[in-house]
C-alpha cells in the first residue's frame, strides 16, 4: 500500500452532522417542513446538489433553477457558519495517531472529499500540510458513488487506485473506492457499511496494521 485516500466529513472531522443541520434548517425556513434520520444517509458523501435533489425528490417538491442554485448558496452559508469554531479539537478520535503511523511509513495522503469546502476545513483544523494532494471535486465528471474523486486523488498523488486504500464514513463513499478498485475501509454501521472490504466501528478503531494487512491480501 502507498498511498491513503481520505473522505474529510465523518472522516477527519466531526463535520457530517453539520451538513444535515444546514439541510434541515433550509428546509424548515423554505418549506415549514422537516427532515427524517433517514435523509442524513442518502445525503451522506454525496454533492451539495445531488443532496438537495434528493431532499426535494423526498419532499416531492419542485423548483426552478434559480431557486435551486439560491438554495444551494444559502445551505452552504448556514454550514460555513456552522464552522466557524472549528478547531483542530474537531479531528475525530484516533485520526492524528493514524496520520502520523502511514507517515512513518512513507504512505502518501491524499484528500477525496465531494466537499467545495475540504481545503478550508483542512486549513481550521491545521492539517492542510499533512496532506499530500486535495482532488478537486468540481473537476471531476461525476460525483460519488461514482469512482472519479478518489481516481483523482490517486492520480493527484501520482498512484495508481490500486495501491491505495480509501477510509469513508458514507454508502455513496464506499461503492465509489470499490469502483475505484482502491481497498474500501468503512467508518460505520455493519449494516450501512456492508459493502466495505474493511470495517471499524468509529475512528477510534482505525489500525493502521488491519488496514495494510487488508490490502496486502486483495493484491
Ligand atoms: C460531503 C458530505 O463530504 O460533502 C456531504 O458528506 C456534502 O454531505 C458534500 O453534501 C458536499 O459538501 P459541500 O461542502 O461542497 O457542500
Ligand atoms: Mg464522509
Amino acid at each position: 500500500m502507498k498511498g491513503v485516500l481520505f473522505d474529510l466529513d465523518g472522516v477527519i472531522a466531526d463535520t457530517s452532522v453539520y451538513h444535515f443541520q444546514a439541510w434541515r434548517k433550509l428546509i424548515k425556513d423554505h418549506f415549514n417542513r422537516e427532515l427524517p434520520d433517514e435523509l442524513e444517509v442518502q445525503t451522506k458523501g454525496v454533492s451539495r446538489a445531488d443532496s438537495l435533489t434528493a431532499i426535494l425528490n423526498y419532499l416531492d417538491i419542485k423548483v426552478s433553477d434559480e431557486d435551486f442554485n439560491q438554495m444551494t448558496a444559502e445551505k452552504n452559508k448556514v454550514f460555513r457558519e456552522l464552522l466557524n469554531g472549528l478547531t483542530p479539537n474537531n479531528i475525530l478520535p484516533g485520526i492524528s495517531n493514524l496520520i502520523s503511523q502511514f507517515k512513518q511509513h512513507d504512505i502518501k495522503l491524499a484528500l477525496a472529499s465531494a466537499s467545495l469546502n475540504g481545503p478550508f476545513i483542512l486549513e481550521k483544523l491545521q492539517l492542510l500540510d499533512t496532506f499530500d494532494a486535495i482532488a478537486d471535486p468540481s473537476k471531476v465528471a461525476a460525483g460519488k458513488p461514482a469512482p472519479d474523486i478518489f481516481n483523482a486523488a490517486a492520480e493527484a498523488i501520482n498512484l495508481a487506485p490500486q495501491d491505495c486504500a480509501g477510509i469513508e464514513d458514507s454508502v455513496a463513499g464506499i461503492t465509489a473506492i470499490n469502483r475505484s478498485s482502491a481497498l474500501s475501509v468503512g467508518v460505520g454501521d455493519r449494516d450501512e457499511l456492508s459493502e466495505a472490504k474493511l470495517l471499524f466501528p468509529d475512528t477510534s478503531f482505525l489500525d493502521y496494521e488491519k488496514i495494510e494487512q487488508a490490502w496486502e491480501k486483495i493484491n
